[in-house]
């Protein structure tokens, strides 16, 4: 009963689109990304239906795709759906500029936190504080502890955007540094990615969710292949 309540929630939520699918929330799993998932789910931060990736994979770090698109390609595909979100053009103006600044700081590909940032709130600058499965409070357009979020604004000013993409860049650095610090190559951005997501990693298979998300780096390596949402 409580998986008909959860999927009446999640269809209310969803009330306003009017692609709205049948929702599928699963039951029992919470991350700091979102707390349901299927073919189709709806996020509960941003209320945008996020579609799960078109593939499933699994094992260690060489079984997910490595043909990411190039930097302009990406961009062009996810900058309408931030939009989507609520966030105003100048706000994804400001999130370029953020992400650029973050790779210049802590050398990560842009494209990497491009994706995350997609995979966690959308894009949306006003995204709600949501909580990890260990009751952490992880806020912002990436998601992470100890960052800061904005919920429900909009047009914010570049700082504050920025605030939060360094944090959450800065976050995930530490992410990489675990597994050898090599901010654009899929070999270490991958483990580092089900770290972001779970804080721990199974090296052996990188959906093992550990508590969180099970297909957050299945999804993600989708989105530099160009898939979006
Ligand atoms: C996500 O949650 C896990 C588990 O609580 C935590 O270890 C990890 O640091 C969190 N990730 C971010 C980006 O805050």
């Amino acid at each position: 009963m409580a998986f008909i309540k959860n999927a009446i929630l999640a269809l209310a939520a969803t009330a306003s689109l009017t692609t709205a699918a049948v929702i599928a929330p699963r039951e029992g799993v919470a991350s700091n990304e979102t707390t349901v998932a299927s073919e189709s789910r709806v996020s509960e931060k941003t209320g945008v239906s996020i579609m799960s990736a078109p593939q499933w994979y699994s094992g260690p770090w060489y079984n997910y795709p490595t043909n990411w698109l190039g930097w302009e390609d990406l961009w062009q595909r996810n900058d309408d759906m931030i939009r989507l979100t609520g966030s105003t053009w100048d706000d994804v103006g400001r999130i370029n500029v953020a992400i650029w600044e973050a790779s210049n700081q802590y050398s990560v590909d842009p494209r990497v936190i491009l994706v995350i940032i997609m995979q966690e709130s959308h894009g949306y600058v006003g995204v709600r504080t949501t909580y990890s499965y260990q009751g952490i409070p992880t806020a912002g357009l990436m998601q992470c502890s100890g960052c800061a979020g904005f919920p429900g604004q909009t047009n914010l000013p570049q700082e504050w955007t920025t605030e939060m993409i360094m944090g959450g860049t800065a976050h995930f650095r530490g992410n990489l540094d675990n597994w050898g610090g090599n901010g654009w190559e899929a070999w270490c951005v991958y483990p580092a990615l089900r770290e972001y997501n779970s804080g721990q990693v199974n090296w052996n298979d990188l959906s093992d969710p550990l508590g969180a998300t099970p297909e957050y780096v299945s999804d993600v390596s989708q989105r530099l292949g160009g898939w979006y949402d």
